[in-house]
């Protein structure tokens, strides 16, 4: 059945241990339609097979950012680089605004980075080191920081890593990149160690996607950062428009709790579609 449900080109980069979470999930909380589909030994032309796929491609969208319509196969990567190695600015800085409305989270965002960074920059001082982890396509925006800075980017997609990195090699980007699972403890003390020395750390749009796969690995990731700033943020409302309610994350009021009580400042803002928390340790 994966395999049918990963028949769109632009699902085939995620990783499979992160797919096989996402269809058990469906599966748990779709057990009426699961049961049928299984009756109907996975047909892919039954109703349920549709319904069911439709479910897990939702999810794959929330959680991962694939945006259909717009993904970057690996052509597509390719002639970007490309054009980041020879093309005028005006063509690098259309290539860039390209791959950022490919990915979901930096589409929405792409009205709003200024803003954002701004924000940022004027709380958190100017960042020298930053570490974007769960970083999503978020590195390309480099430039919207109109700062010098040396960037780490981690995500659990190797595909996306590699194309990362060949950026800031053409880009001359100090940059490095890292793939891994950031629920696991064993990656979370590998990427924690690499960062030690950075001041920055952003975690945006990311944290429900650890919970969805491992619950309590966000608060475990927390604690251990050791950067000074640290900038989480979560979507506020959909794709319409319409506002997410976000009373449910007991555990995120929890690590804010224990942050505030460590000697933590928080400050909290909403720019466009996303809700920002940036943690300062004076
Ligand atoms: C909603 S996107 C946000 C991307 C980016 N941070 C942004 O806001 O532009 C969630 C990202 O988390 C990554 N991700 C999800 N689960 C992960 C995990 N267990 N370890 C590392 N990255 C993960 C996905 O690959 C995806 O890039």
């Amino acid at each position: 059945m994966k395999s049918k449900l990963l028949a769109k080109k632009e699902l085939r980069n995620i990783p499979e241990e992160f797919l096989n979470k996402i269809i058990s999930d469906s599966e748990k909380e779709n057990p009426k339609i699961y049961d049928k589909l299984k009756e109907k030994k996975f047909n892919e032309k039954s109703k349920e097979f549709k319904e069911f796929k439709k479910i897990v491609r939702k999810k794959l969208r929330v959680l991962y950012g694939v945006f259909q319509k717009e993904t970057l196969n690996n052509n597509k990567r390719k002639k970007a680089l490309e054009i980041f190695n020879l093309s005028s600015k005006q063509d690098k800085e259309k290539a860039i605004d390209k791959i950022l409305k490919s990915h979901l989270s930096t589409k929405e965002r792409l009205l709003y980075f200024h803003r954002v960074y701004s924000k940022i920059i004027d709380v958190c001082k100017k960042p020298k080191k930053i570490a974007d982890l769960a970083c999503g396509f978020n590195p390309f925006s480099y430039y919207f920081w109109n700062l010098e800075i040396e960037y780490f980017a981690s995500d659990i997609s190797k595909e996306d890593m590699i194309f990362i990195q060949s950026f800031f090699d053409i880009s001359k980007i100090k940059g490095n990149t890292m793939y891994g699972d950031l629920t696991k403890e064993s990656f979370q003390n590998e990427i924690v160690k690499k960062i030690k020395d950075f001041d920055t750390c952003l975690l945006l749009k990311s944290l429900d996607s650890f919970e969805a796969l491992k619950r309590g690995s966000s608060t475990k990731l927390l604690n251990k950062i050791s950067c000074k700033n640290i900038i989480i943020s979560f979507p506020s409302k959909t794709i319409s428009g319409k506002n997410i309610i976000t009373g449910k994350r007991h555990w995120f009021q929890e690590a804010l709790k224990q942050k505030n009580s460590a000697g933590w400042n928080i400050y909290e803002f909403e720019i466009g579609p996303e809700i920002y928390y940036l943690l300062t340790k004076s």
